[in-house]
């Protein structure tokens, strides 16, 4: 088990130095992130370079047996850079530039960027690669966070080329854009820029590209700095650091080039829903690579400083927080970052090592979690212990949260309400692409599936066929790759498996926030028009209650389905909210609405019992999490009541044997307890989505 913090001793004199080994090894820590923003100490200016305080530091590290996970320190570059070389820095949609003065102001395309961020790694590779104490690599910091799009001449060029990559001739660009459409035809690629500030709504389908296009200059600038620490011999896993759901950058197109996932996650104490969110974004990138372990790359001790009011984290949650990454796959425990900074942006924001010393509560917790992840025996691989997979895809919420369509979605908030349900039930949930869905599994849910590409429409299909349950909907399967409707309709390519005919959307209306153009309301209004939740809702009956959905009442009629729940009030009253249809050895299921609260609860539960799936362990109260990794079941009361819980195995902290165990308010139990022999292991190897692997010349990034 890894555990440790980003370490920055660059902002700090020599003098501290030797007392932060020694405190880090009271702390138990046995890995640090180093050098992340220390570009400028490393290349005051152009010419002149300073390794002799980093060879010091990493010497003093490895004397007291902590590896270094070592920073490839691209993420802020030094201001000589931005000064010297304008063209690096990035624009906003206006062309207005994002000047030097914070970090993140690089343009992941511009190729002075990439020179002289290609010249750093080089030099430090070439000067670390085969020392002892560097375990791992860092490269970059959280790519894309801060600067979601660049709209500079660097990516205007790199666009182009991009784009020419893609499409090979200006026709099938303007065949795939629908170009015909408000005269946007174009007659060469030189024509093109990234969707800037314009009067009206982007072309979706170039917006579309656009995303792709930026989630890949993030990952090429990673996959650079990747080439060339392997030019220079480096033999250490090399990774740099997700933020779980993080819309601009595709990460299940990155995770292959990935030696292991590691992941920022930052639960914000006054999220009603912080234990759901944390757990999706934790099943997220545990999917990513299944089978392999993933490293919580940064968490807080305590309070940050970004949110408009930081509050710290109640007594143990610091435990709990860290045994729900274990319990979902985690095998390293880190933290931003080890000592708090005295100057800065971050001064505010928790550390391993408060300001305040070591006779805090913050360093307390620390040692105890320190001692505690010491102490855990070796973990199982988490395995795909999932019998349930939720669909979510970056392609479909790029596409779905384009502007002009008949509602609003939030995407995101939509896929963790579904999520929420199976939580709540302690039901194992794999969060996949629709490609990786495989006949492992036994209940898919793809909700907001908007854009729907040919080989996940296959595998869906495949599952369904193969004796799976399909939950699809709402708005599922509307649009192609481009963002454009098919022929036939809607609902095009799952209509075989769920036996219905898409007539209509159904919005349902509520507060109108004016869109975007005249008359619109000001973000700032629109967005606390949207929080007053005043928009309508829909009731449908199932099993004889009367239940809400929200967004749509979607027109659907049964072909061949069997109508479960219909609509009661509105537009579509009396036509199918959810239907049921077999197919080949499965089912197809299909919601019209986005069931809401109770709704939302009976279909989850009726779709539960139709699948057979179980929970990790039944009969929890409320408040408490449990998940499995392997024969490892892992017990969390983030309730405020002291619980007792019957579960049969061995607690794997103390090796002794257990049928009940008791947990304070925010306690954890890790006990092995083998998948009862009546829970049969997933039916297959897990499935290879076939996808479309040529490469890009520049990247090797497989091309879409
Ligand atoms: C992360 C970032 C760290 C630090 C931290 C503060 O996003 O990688 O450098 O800024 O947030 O919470």
């Amino acid at each position: 088990m890894l555990y440790g913090a980003d370490y920055n001793p660059d902002q700090w004199p020599e003098d501290v130095w030797d007392e932060d080994v020694r405190l880090m090894q009271e702390a138990g820590v046995n890995i640090v992130s180093l050098g992340i923003f220390a570009w400028s100490r490393i290349q005051p200016a152009e010419d002149v370079w300073d390794f002799d305080w980093l060879d010091t530091v990493i010497g003093k590290l490895h004397a007291g047996g902590i590896g270094v996970n070592l920073a490839t320190a691209t993420a802020s570059p030094p201001p000589w850079v931005s000064a010297t070389y304008p063209e690096t820095l990035p624009a906003d949609e206006s062309g207005a530039s994002y000047w030097p003065g914070s970090r993140q102001h690089f343009a992941p395309s511009s190729p002075t960027y990439r020179r002289l961020a290609g010249e750093l790694v080089r030099r430090l590779a070439e000067r670390y690669a085969h020392h002892p104490a560097v375990i791992m690599w860092h490269v970059g910091n959280e790519f894309g966070c801060h600067l979601p799009m660049d709209f500079s001449d660097a990516a205007r060029d790199a666009y182009r080329v991009w784009l020419r990559d893609k499409y090979a001739t200006i026709d099938a660009l303007n065949g795939a854009w629908g170009t015909s459409f408000w005269s946007q035809r174009y007659g060469s690629f030189d024509e093109i820029f990234p969707p800037r500030l314009a009067p009206y709504s982007h072309n979706p389908s170039s917006m579309l590209d656009f995303r792709r296009f930026t989630s890949d200059m993030l990952l090429e600038c990673y996959l650079m700095e990747r080439a060339i620490l392997h030019e220079a011999g480096a033999a250490q896993p090399i990774t740099t650091n997700f933020m779980g759901p993080f819309k601009p950058a595709d990460y299940r197109r990155w995770a292959p080039f990935m030696d292991v996932i590691a992941d920022d996650c930052y639960p914000d104490p006054s999220n009603p829903h912080r234990v759901r969110d944390a757990a999706f974004q934790r099943d997220l990138v545990r999917s990513l690579k299944p089978g392999v372990p993933w490293l919580l790359w940064e968490q807080a001790t305590d309070a940050v400083n970004w949110r408009p009011s930081n509050p710290g984290k109640r007594p143990g949650a610091l435990i709990a927080e860290t045994a729900q990454s274990i319990a979902r796959g985690a095998d390293g425990i880190m933290f931003f970052q080890w000592r708090q900074s005295r100057a800065g942006s971050e001064k505010f924001h928790s550390a391993m090592l408060p300001h305040a010393g070591t006779e805090t509560r913050v360093w307390n917790a620390v040692t105890e979690l320190g001692a505690r992840l010491a102490a855990l025996p070796e973990l199982p691989a988490p395995g795909r212990d999932a019998r349930v997979a939720l669909v979510f895809d970056w392609e479909a919420w790029w596409a779905v949260e384009e502007r002009d369509h008949p509602t609003e979605i939030d995407y995101l908030a939509l896929v963790l309400e579904w999520y929420g349900g199976f939580h709540a039930r302690n039901i194992q949930v794999d969060i996949v692409g629709p490609e990786e869905v495989d006949a492992g599994y036994d209940l898919v849910v793809a909700p907001a599936l908007y854009l729907l590409r040919d080989e996940g429409a296959a595998a869906l299909a495949r599952f369904v066929d193969g004796g799976g349950i399909l939950l699809a909907g709402p708005f599922t399967d509307i649009v192609d790759e481009h963002d454009q409707f098919r022929s036939g309709g809607f609902v095009t390519q799952l209509a075989p498996v769920l036996g219905v005919r898409f007539e209509d959307f159904g919005a349902l209306g509520g507060v109108s926030t004016g869109g975007a153009g005249v008359g619109a309301l000001s973000p700032h209004a629109a967005q606390a028009a949207r929080a007053t939740g005043a928009a309508a809702t829909v009731t449908f009956g199932l099993d004889g209650a009367s239940l809400c959905g929200r967004l749509v009442a979607e027109r659907v009629h049964a072909v061949d389905a069997t109508v479960v729940a219909s609509f009661e009030t509105g537009l579509t009253a009396g036509s199918p909210a959810l239907t049921r249809h077999p197919h080949g050895s499965g089912e197809g299921w299909y919601v019209a609405t986005q069931p809401v609260a109770a709704g939302l609860d009976a279909v989850v539960a009726t779709v539960i019992e139709a699948s057979g799936v179980r929970p990790v362990v039944a009969g929890l109260p409320a408040g408490v999490e449990a998940a499995r990794r392997g024969d490892l079941v892992t017990l969390i009361n983030h309730g405020d009541v002291r619980v007792e819980i019957a579960i049969e195995g061995i607690d794997a902290e103390t090796g002794a044997p257990v049928e009940r165990v008791a947990l304070e308010s925010q306690g954890v139990a890790f006990v092995h307890a083998p998948a009862a022999a009546s829970e049969p292991a997933r039916k297959t190897e897990p499935f290879v989505a076939e996808r479309s692997e040529a490469s890009i010349a520049t990247a090797g990034i497989p091309a879409r």
